[in-house]
């Protein structure tokens, strides 16, 4: 499928291919996310799989953006109100209907959820052009020991990977707090950074413009073994200008 992307000319071209492969649209927001491309502006279908106060703040920013978002918990019978909330673009869902809905996944659970998670649907997850980790490792949520095993293992952002592997995984929006999103987003002046990590260039650059698109300002500080400070208490997290956020990372480890 790339190589008909090669010999198209334009943009006009593309999408004309893309629509010509009805099939594949059909699974998709957009022909191009069929296609496995993006294009700047270009709706996406997003999941948030875990939709309590900071999926539900996520999700509602891209729905009220204009992408189509479905939210999914274990009681997705109890989200009416959410999605009511978020307006025409919302609906819900169970988790399995979320993940084949999706093509771009957040992961907003207790940390302890992940591994499940990855066992359940981390094939189908694989396939996803992009999945964002937003889950923290807490101690009194997710136990002490949870917590340290993951610190043993370099992180959330490599224990993530292991967990779910073949994702493209990026780690972002664990250090913003869910009142913080909703207040910063799309604010006039300067935008608040959203510090990521990652080291999937195409998954990088997606959810960078995802970002961009609800108002906030992307700023990549390492790979996914920076992950590790991508959680509540660390320099990282809290609300801070890009530039900021920048000179914090530099002296990251
Ligand atoms: N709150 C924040 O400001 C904030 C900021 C940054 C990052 N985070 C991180 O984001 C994650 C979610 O935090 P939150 O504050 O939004 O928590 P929350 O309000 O308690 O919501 C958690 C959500 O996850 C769902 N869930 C729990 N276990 C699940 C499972 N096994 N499978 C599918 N869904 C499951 C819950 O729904 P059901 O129980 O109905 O399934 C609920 O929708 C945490 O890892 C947290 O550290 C939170």
């Amino acid at each position: 499928m790339t190589n008909f992307l090669w010999l198209a000319r334009d943009r006009r071209e593309i999408l004309q291919l893309a629509l010509a492969g009805g099939a594949l649209g059909a699974f998709s927001a957009t022909p191009f996310a069929a296609l496995g491309q993006t294009m700047a502006g270009e709706k996406m279908k997003i999941a948030t799989i875990g939709a309590g106060r900071e999926g539900g703040a996520l999700g509602t920013l891209f729905a009220k953006a204009g992408h189509p978002v479905m939210f999914s918990s274990r009681k997705p019978e109890e989200l009416k109100d959410l999605v009511a909330s978020a307006g025409p673009m919302a609906r819900a869902g169970t988790v399995a209907e979320a993940v084949e809905f999706g093509d771009v996944v957040f992961l907003v659970v207790p940390y302890a959820a992940i591994e499940q998670i990855g066992k359940d649907h981390g094939k189908a997850l694989a396939g996803k052009q992009l999945v964002i980790d937003v889950s923290n490792p807490i101690a009194r949520r997710d136990g002490d020991d949870l917590v340290k095993s993951v610190e043993q293992q370099g992180g959330a952002g490599l224990v993530t990977a292991k967990l779910i592997p073949g994702v493209h995984l990026v780690r972002a929006f664990n250090a913003i707090n869910f009142a913080a999103l909703a207040k910063d987003a799309n604010r006039a002046g300067d935008p608040v950074a959203i510090p990521m990590a990652g080291d999937d260039q195409k998954a990088i650059e997606l959810a960078s413009r995802l970002i961009k698109e609800i108002g906030f300002e992307p700023v990549l500080v390492g790979g996914l073994d920076k992950g590790k400070y991508l959680v509540p208490g660390t320099p990282l997290g809290g609300e801070h200008t890009p530039a900021e956020i920048r000179e914090i990372a530099a002296k990251l480890s």
